[in-house]
C-alpha cells in the first residue's frame, strides 16, 4: 500500500487552475522529486496534501485512510509533515528550540540522539543555543529541514530545500535526507536545482500549468518532448542551471 496517494486533485484560485486533476502516489522508503517551471502548481499541490488548502475536487489518502480536508496539525500527528519554500522560524527562539518545537505535535518522543547527529551533519550544532536571528540564509533553510525531520514524520514534503544553498550545504542536507530514507521514511521534494535533485530522487514528477506532464526516472526527464517544451523560455535549463 502506498503511504501517500492523491487522486484527481483540482484547486482553482479565481480563474486560475493552480492544480488540475493531479494524481500521484508515494511508496514507503521512496524519494520522489517534483519539478516544473514557476507557477506550475507545485507548492499548491503541497498545500492540498498537507491540509493547508482544501481541494475543489479529488481525494487524498495517507496509509490507505482518506484524509482529504484534514487539518495540518492532525496530519502531522498521523505522520505527514511539510516544510516551506519561504522559511519562517520563531525568531526569538534558539536553533535548538526551533528544531524541537514541532516535535510537541507528534505524540511520539523525539529521538534526541538523532536530532543531535542531524544538527551536527547540517553544521548547526555549534549554533544550537543561538537565536535564529544570527543564522545565514543557508542555515535557516537547513533549520527548516531539521525541523521537519525532528518531528519524526513518516512522510516529509520539502518545498525547495536547496534554494540558495552552497554546494557544501546541499551535500549536508542530502546526507540527512538519505539517512531518513534508509530508516524507511518517505520524501517528496520540490526543487529547481535539478542537477542536485536528480542525485537523490528515484522518480520524478514534472508539472506545468497545474498538470502532471511527465512521470518517470530522472534519466528520462530530458528525453520528454513535453518537458523540454515546458522549460523553453525558462531560465532553468534541464542539464543544470
Ligand atoms: N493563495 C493563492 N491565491 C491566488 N493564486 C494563487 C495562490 N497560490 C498560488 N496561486 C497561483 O497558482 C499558481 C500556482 O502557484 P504555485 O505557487 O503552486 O506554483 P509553484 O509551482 O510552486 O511555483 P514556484 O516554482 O515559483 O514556487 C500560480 O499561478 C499562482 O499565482
Ligand atoms: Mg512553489
Amino acid at each position: 500500500m502506498s503511504i501517500l496517494r492523491a487522486e484527481n486533485l483540482t484547486k482553482r484560485f479565481g480563474g486560475i487552475v493552480a492544480v488540475n486533476n493531479v494524481s500521484m502516489s508515494v511508496e514507503r522508503g521512496e524519494i520522489v522529486g517534483i519539478i516544473g517551471p514557476n507557477g506550475a502548481g507545485k507548492t499548491t499541490l503541497f498545500s492540498l496534501i498537507s491540509g493547508m488548502e482544501k481541494p475543489d475536487s479529488g481525494r487524498i489518502y495517507l496509509n490507505g485512510e482518506e484524509v482529504t480536508g484534514m487539518k495540518p496539525y492532525h496530519l502531522s500527528r498521523k505522520g505527514l509533515v511539510r516544510t516551506f519554500q519561504i522559511v519562517r522560524p520563531f525568531r526569538s527562539l534558539t536553533v535548538y528550540q526551533n528544531v524541537m518545537a514541532p516535535t510537541t505535535v507528534r505524540r511520539t518522543k523525539p529521538d534526541m540522539g538523532m536530532v543531535e547527529n542531524m544538527l551536527k551533519t547540517l553544521g548547526l550544532y555549534e549554533k544550537r543555543d543561538q537565536p535564529t536571528s544570527v543564522l545565514t540564509h543557508g542555515e535557516l533553510k537547513k533549520l527548516e529541514v531539521a525541523r521537519g525531520l525532528a518531528a519524526s514524520p513518516e512522510i516529509l514534503l520539502l518545498d525547495e530545500p536547496f534554494g540558495g544553498l552552497t554546494v557544501n550545504e546541499i551535500e549536508q542536507v542530502s546526507t540527512v535526507l538519505k539517512e531518513f530514507i534508509e530508516q524507511r521514511g518517505s520524501l517528496v521534494v520540490i526543487e529547481h536545482r535539478l542537477r542536485e535533485l536528480m542525485k537523490i530522487v528515484e522518480r520524478v514528477i514534472v508539472m506545468d500549468q497545474g498538470k502532471v506532464i511527465f512521470e518517470g526516472v530522472p534519466g528520462d526527464v530530458p528525453k520528454s518532448e513535453e518537458v523540454v517544451k515546458a522549460y523553453l523560455g525558462s531560465s532553468k535549463v534541464l542539464e543544470g542551471e
